[in-house]
């Protein structure tokens, strides 16, 4: 079947054996059925994150689980789960109506909830692993429900075990998140505070940091439905103090971070803007007008056109910065 709706990229690619499940029990019996038992199921959600190179062979499971309950309350906190298959952004309207704080600044990720835990999502100062409580994940292959706490699941900077060591052996189910009752506020991004100044605000609320963080986010960030994109291609690449002086002796507009480990975060979107490629295009493969990081589709670029894309870029880069860059994407 087609997955050319299956993933914001738009690639046009097919599987060769397509199934959405909506349980646990459905999705046992699928992995019981496998046609194809070489090939390890791959699972997916809103596909906002996945760059396909090529056909896939295999079986594509689409994780449709629904559901939104609070499981536990007490007199700060909430606690939510929530099905795999849900839209992230629902579940943070859902939040925001309820005046529940936390994933405030998380607004408008796309994507479903199962697949917030792979990367740990974060955005404008948040990261999911501030308000994760626990998940439950189906393996593949003893078929087993485990529990994993936010210790069992070694968060970092768009990581997890899920992304690495446990890669394609688990399905996460559910998710359960803890939410505020009372906001604890995080304006610290710096275009946050300038957008709620640019808006009025005067009392800061949830919503009105949610407002703020989806101006921005529309403003530069395309929108997959209009042009094909997974968001930040690569990640924002770490380099020692000593390099990031050097560096900035050479280029004093470079824009970087202290991580609190001693190291500093620089932004991608600025090295591949400084090494000349934003609003490139060669063929329908490019690099986004407004945001260096976003490498876009205008329609019927390959998965092997936009990868080879990257790979220039992650080249150029190095070349000019001696810096690496590393995929964020999902490669398939
Ligand atoms: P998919 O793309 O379907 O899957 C991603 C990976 O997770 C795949 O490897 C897949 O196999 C695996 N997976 C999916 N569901 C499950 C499951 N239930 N169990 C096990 N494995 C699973 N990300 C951020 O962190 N911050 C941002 O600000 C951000 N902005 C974005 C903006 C745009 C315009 C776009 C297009 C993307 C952006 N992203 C951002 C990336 C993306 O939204 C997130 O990574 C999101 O969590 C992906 O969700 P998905 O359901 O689409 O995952
Ligand atoms: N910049 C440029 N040129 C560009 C793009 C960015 O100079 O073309 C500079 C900006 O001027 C700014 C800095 O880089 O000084 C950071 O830019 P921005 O605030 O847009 O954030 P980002 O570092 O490019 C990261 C995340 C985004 C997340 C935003 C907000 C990564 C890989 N990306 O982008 O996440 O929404 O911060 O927190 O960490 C995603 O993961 O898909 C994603 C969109």
């Amino acid at each position: 079947i087609p997955l050319r709706q299956y993933n914001t990229l738009g690639i046009d690619i097919v599987a060769r054996f397509f199934a959405a499940f909506t349980s646990v029990d459905e999705l046992g019996e699928l992995i019981e059925n496998n046609p194809n038992t070489g090939i390890a199921p791959l699972i997916l959600g809103g596909g906002s994150n996945i760059l396909f190179k090529d056909h896939v062979n295999g079986l594509v499971l689409k994780n449709d689980i629904p559901g939104l309950s609070v499981v536990k309350e007490d007199a700060d906190r909430v606690y939510v789960k929530t099905g795999a298959g849900e839209v992230w952004h629902k579940f943070v309207q859902f939040c925001l109506h309820q005046n529940w704080a936390g994933v405030e600044n998380l607004s408008l990720i796309p994507g479903c909830v199962g697949a917030s835990p792979m990367q740990n999502i974060g955005a404008y100062g948040v990261e999911i692993k501030e308000v994760f409580e626990e998940l439950e994940a189906f393996h593949l292959h003893d078929k087993k429900v485990y529990v994993f706490k936010a210790s069992d699941c070694a968060f970092g900077y768009r990581e997890s075990v899920f992304k690495r060591k446990y890669r394609n052996q688990f399905v996460i189910l559910n998710v359960t998140y803890r939410l505020n009752k009372k906001p604890v506020f995080n304006t610290s991004y710096g275009a946050i505070e300038q957008e709620l100044e640019r808006m009025g605000v005067q009392d800061l609320t949830i919503q009105a940091v949610s407002q703020a963080v989806i101006n921005i986010r529309t403003s530069k960030l395309p929108d997959p439905a209009k042009i094909g994109n997974a968001g930040s291609f690569f990640k924002n690449p770490s380099v020692v103090v000593a390099l990031y002086e050097q560096l900035k002796k050479q280029y004093p507009h470079i824009v970087g971070y202290p991580n609190t480990d001693g190291t500093i975060k620089l932004a991608a979107g600025w090295l591949i803007e400084q090494s000349g490629w934003k609003g490139y295009r060669h063929g329908d493969a490019g690099v986004h007008e407004r945001q260096a990081l976003v490498l876009v589709n205008y329609g019927h670029a390959t998965g092997q056109d936009i990868y080879d894309l990257s790979s220039v870029i992650m080249k150029s880069v190095h070349d000019k910065f001696g810096v690496e860059l590393e995929r964020e994407v999902n490669v398939v």
